[in-house]
Formats: C-alpha cells, structure tokens, sequence
C-alpha cells in the first residue's frame, strides 16, 4: 500500500472514535485531510466540528461541516490528528502544517487524543523529524542562541522564500540535532523561554489512542 492509501485507511478509522451527536476537534494535515473527507459521510449526524487551522476550517466548511469558534463550546469528546513521529508512548512532533499552536489549544480541550498515522510515523526517540517551534518574531535569533547551547540547530521556516507567517502571525524554527530522551521535561521546559509560542512536543497533550496504519492493516494503539 501507498503512503496515501495508509493515510486513507487510518482517516476512514478514526470515524468510530467520533461521538454522534456531539461536536469534533479536527487537526491538520494530509493525513487529517482524509479524515475530513471520510467525516463529510457522516456529517448529519455531527453537530460540527472545532477546527485547529484555516485551511482545516476551510475543507471542512466546503464540504458543509459547521465549524465553531473553540470559545463558544466546552470540553469536546475527542481531538483527531496527525503526527510527525509518535513514540512509544504515545508523545508526539507535531507542526509540520504549521498549526501546532492551535493544534494543542483543541487537543487541551479534548478528553481524547486520537493520532492518525502511516508506520513511517512510529519512533523510539522522538527528535529525528525537526521539531518546529512557533515564536515571536522579535524572538527567533535568541531562541535559536538557546537551542544551539542545548545541541540544537534552529533554522527559520521560510514560504517562496519569506519567513512563513502561521495562521496566528507568528514564526516557525525548524530545530534539528535533538534527542528527546524526556519530551515532558523538554516541553516544560522549552515552553518558558521567553518568546515560544508553542513547542512542537505533544508530550502533556500526548495521543490517548493511536490508529496506525500499516502494510497489514490498522493497528490501534492505546496508552
Ligand atoms: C500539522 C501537523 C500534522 O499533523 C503533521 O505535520 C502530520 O501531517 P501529515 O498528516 O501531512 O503527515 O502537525 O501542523
């Protein structure tokens, strides 16, 4: 099976883990992208969807979801998304769209985290995928100083060749050479430096369920 054919298998999956009837966290992605399509099926019996980036909100509208502002609705039954790596214990990279601010913003207000994946997703360590980081513009070259100091090399994502600009007006570090042996300790820690937004590790908000799809089927992994 194709990369695109195990992103189809886990997007039609993770329509058993949606509550009728109630309102569902959406994530971002290629991956999630498929779950969208697959949730269009079952749309009547949705009240909607909270959605964690513009161009979620976008295919979901279009294909007649409703979609709320996260304000305006409480504690959801459940968050679907993708990943960049998953580890065994279900923390994660997540950013790759760019949407992880929002991302861990409906993750948080969900009770479940079911991740979405291909087995190319599936790590021991966490740190072989960049991990990005959303900052304060003002920010980025002393982040990006820290980084180095902890072994980490910190470039500045860039869209046609000007600093991407993420849906919440900010920028992206795409940081490489990190082995994330403690992704909660990393992610507290990273998370007070002056200027982060957000750091890329899912370790607090981490996937309670895992659909990953493999060459023999979907695997279901719980934590
Ligand atoms: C977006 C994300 C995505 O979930 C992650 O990048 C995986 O994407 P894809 O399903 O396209 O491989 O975190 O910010």
């Amino acid at each position: 099976m194709t990369q695109d054919e195990l992103k189809t298998l886990v997007g039609q999956a993770a329509l058993a883990y949606v509550v009728p009837g109630e309102i569902v966290g959406v994530g971002t992605g290629s991956t999630v992208n498929k779950f969208i399509d697959a949730l269009a099926s079952m749309k009547d019996r949705i009240a909607g969807a909270v959605s964690s980036s513009e161009v979620s909100t976008a295919r979901l509208q279009a294909l007649g979801i409703p979609v709320f502002d996260a304000n305006a609705v409480g504690e959801l039954a459940v968050y679907i998304d993708g990943a960049d790596e998953i580890d065994g214990r279900g923390c994660m990279i997540k950013g790759g769209g760019a949407a992880l601010t929002r991302e861990k913003i409906v993750a948080a207000q969900s009770r479940r985290f079911v991740c979405i994946a291909d087995e190319s997703k599936r790590v021991d360590v966490l740190g072989r995928f960049p991990l990005p980081v959303e900052v304060i513009p003002m920010a980025s070259a002393r982040i990006t100083r820290q980084f180095a100091a902890c072994g980490g090399t910190a470039r500045l994502r860039l869209k046609d060749g000007q600093p991407l600009v993420t849906d919440n007006g900010q920028h992206i570090l795409d940081v490489t050479g990190l082995a994330l042996n403690d992704p909660l300790g990393f992610e507290s820690e990273v998370n007070q430096w002056p200027g982060v937004v957000t750091v890329g590790v899912f370790a607090h908000q981490r996937a309670s369920v895992c659909l990953l799809g493999t060459s023999s089927g979907v695997q279901t992994l719980t934590y």
